[in-house]
């Protein structure tokens, strides 16, 4: 059967990866957080997952504010990077990995999880900055690729408990995979952010330090975590940390090998954790 070998969880802000496309990542600005990426992306050479499960959310780059889907699962053949304004990232186009996707949509969906499907759609910086955050910037990436893209840009978020469940049935999906692929699995999105209004640049290092502290050995505390709580605790755009928790929900029993906290990066909170699921 397939193997939930790793996951991980990382920001996705837009610079880290215009940094990477215009050769600044050794400016005095940017340095010290491409430094603290480098024993990630050794331990994603050296654990090398055949796909990775990428949780990310579109921001109105693919889905335009006219539809915005809860789930949408991407089990198409290749996924090319959104142009947002200057042009698509100079990045790899990501290869899907459209067998394993349909396994899993079927999965999900028989178990109660109605995700909608994408056989097409681009994939903006939720989806890429992650990619360079873990790989750098090769001529390819060093995996195959599964987005699956969930709304939190607008009012109804699905609640972290939801997200939560979602990771457990993924990781049924992947355990009943028959094949020999090594698979990971990546929450992206957050920490602590706002862009908007009054409050915009807040930034709350408690809250992040507690979720990065409680996201291994109690997630089950973060899943009850209320949408008011993400809003006044973690700014308008910290309820990207659901995302997080689909990661989460998909490991049994995940041993922390890296963190790396940053603040700021743009008007952001940096998060990056790194975990191996150890095999029972
Ligand atoms: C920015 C955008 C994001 O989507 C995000 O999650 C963090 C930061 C930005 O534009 O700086
Ligand atoms: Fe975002």
């Amino acid at each position: 059967m397939a193997k939930l070998i790793s996951g991980a969880a990382m920001s996705h802000i837009p610079p880290i990866g215009a940094a990477s496309d215009n050769g600044k990542t050794q400016d005095p600005y940017y340095k010290p957080l491409f430094d603290g990426f480098e024993p990630a992306r050794k331990w994603m050479r050296d654990t090398k997952p055949d796909t990775v499960i990428i949780i990310y959310n579109d921001h109105a780059s693919a889905f335009s504010v006219d539809l915005i889907n809860t789930f949408v699962l991407g089990v198409g053949e290749e996924f090319e990077p959104h142009d947002e304004g200057y042009g698509p990232r100079k990045v790899p186009t990501g290869i899907g990995n459209p067998e394993l996707a349909e396994h899993m949509l079927e999965h999900l969906i028989m178990n109660d999880f109605d995700l909608a499907l994408a056989n097409e759609m681009t994939v903006d910086h939720g989806f890429t900055v992650p990619l360079t955050t873990m790989c750098g910037a090769p001529d390819e990436w060093p995996c195959k690729v599964i987005p699956l893209c969930v709304n939190v840009i607008k009012y109804t978020q699905p609640k972290g408990s939801r997200c939560f469940a979602l990771g457990k049935e993924i990781r049924r999906a992947i355990d009943s995979y028959d094949s020999d692929e090594t698979v990971a699995i990546w929450g992206t999105g957050g920490m602590s952010h706002q862009l908007q209004g009054e409050r915009a640049g807040f930034i709350n290092e408690e809250f992040d330090t507690m979720f990065l502290d409680k996201l291994g050995p109690d997630p089950e505390s973060l899943a009850r975590i209320p949408h008011i709580d993400y809003l006044r605790d973690a700014g308008s755009e910290g309820i990207e940390l659901i995302m997080w928790l689909i990661m989460r929900g998909a490991m049994k029993s995940p041993k922390e090998v890296y963190r790396n906290y940053h603040v700021p990066m743009s008007n952001t909170a940096a998060g990056l954790i790194c975990y191996d699921e150890q095999q029972q």
